[in-house]
């Protein structure tokens, strides 16, 4: 099965996130989700065949899903015009054509239950991003309601969380509030939608940008690699929970003695195997469609 770890596009300005490889083609973007898989915010030498068709496709999903105005225009790469030598069958699938938007630089995290570093600053302070919580929470405890939790875009190194008041400070209070009232909107649309399904959607980011005065909902949206999924059969508060989609690749990388300071080891196969499955369940399962 091919495996796309990079890809080309002659003569356009490319951007390489962890995952993603992003086309700047005027007025629109090409985003191309390659099979790169991140953990313990290090990119794997290893690719996961087939994941990027499952993200691109996921997100093209939930842009139907949604009840919000976003930038998704198409995943059909004939509606482009490409460089005459550009590989088609190797980006169709796994790439998507989006109006190209000013970015609002604030990551919207909205958290329904407590993990990652909410968990840890609850455990400290009592609080998730200064906001009071009850006593006596859990680690992966649902929270009373869902919360929103800004944080900055960071270039480099880390975001950093951020209250609403900074947040305001940055891009004023009207937007602040429209940013707050969405993002609650759509996490609750799609957490509602994944519970159904017997997935919990403990938590997810989203990304705003402006056009033409219009707020759109942009980049990938409600998938793995945006969002923490949790099988409901396995959910139990008290310890961390097993992820959708990447726990065989953790379990193995923690298993193999890798420093997590140093580059990170080549996968063996049968992880990737399976964590190709977990992708395509993962979709499938969510969606309700055959993948
Ligand atoms: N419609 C859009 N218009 C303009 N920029 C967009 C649009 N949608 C997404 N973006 C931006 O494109 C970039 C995509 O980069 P990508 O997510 O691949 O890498 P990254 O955010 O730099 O790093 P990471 O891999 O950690 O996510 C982000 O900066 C995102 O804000
Ligand atoms: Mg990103």
């Amino acid at each position: 099965m091919t495996v796309v770890v990079e890809s080309r596009l002659t003569g356009i300005p490319v951007k390489r996130g962890k995952v993603r490889d992003v086309y700047d083609l005027g007025d629109t973007l090409l985003f191309v989700a390659t099979d790169r898989i991140s953990a313990f915010d290090y990119v794997l030498p290893t690719g996961i065949p087939r994941k990027g068709e499952v993200l691109t496709r996921m997100s093209e999903f939930w842009f139907e899903q949604l009840d919000v105005p976003h930038h998704f225009l198409t995943t059909d790469l004939s509606e482009v015009d490409l460089p005459d030598d550009t590989d088609i069958d190797l980006l169709q699938g796994r790439s998507m054509v989006v109006r190209r938007t000013q970015v609002i630089p604030i990551e919207c995290v909205v958290r329904g239950y407590l993990a990652g570093s909410g968990w840890k600053e609850y455990c400290r302070t009592g609080t998730v991003c200064g906001l009071p919580l009850p006593e006596g929470l859990q680690e992966s405890s649902r929270l009373p309601e869902p919360l929103f939790t800004p944080s900055t875009k960071a270039e480099e190194g880390h975001d950093e969380n951020i209250s609403f008041e900074q947040m305001v400070e940055t891009v004023g209070q009207e937007l602040s509030e429209k940013l707050r009232d969405l993002s609650l909107k759509i996490y609750t649309q799609g957490a509602d939608l994944a519970r159904e399904r017997g997935i919990i959607l403990a938590d997810t980011k989203f990304e705003f940008g402006l056009l033409d005065s219009e707020v759109l909902l942009i980049d990938e949206v409600l998938t793995p690699d945006s969002s923490r999924f949790w099988p409901e059969s396995e959910y139990a508060p008290g310890r961390g929970q097993p992820s959708f989609d990447k726990q065989y690749v953790r379990d193995w990388l923690i298993d193999s003695g890798w420093d997590r300071n140093s580059p990170p080891p080549e996968l063996p196969p049968d992880v990737v195997e399976r964590t190709t499955a977990r992708y395509i369940e993962a979709y499938e399962t969510l969606t309700g469609r055959i993948f």
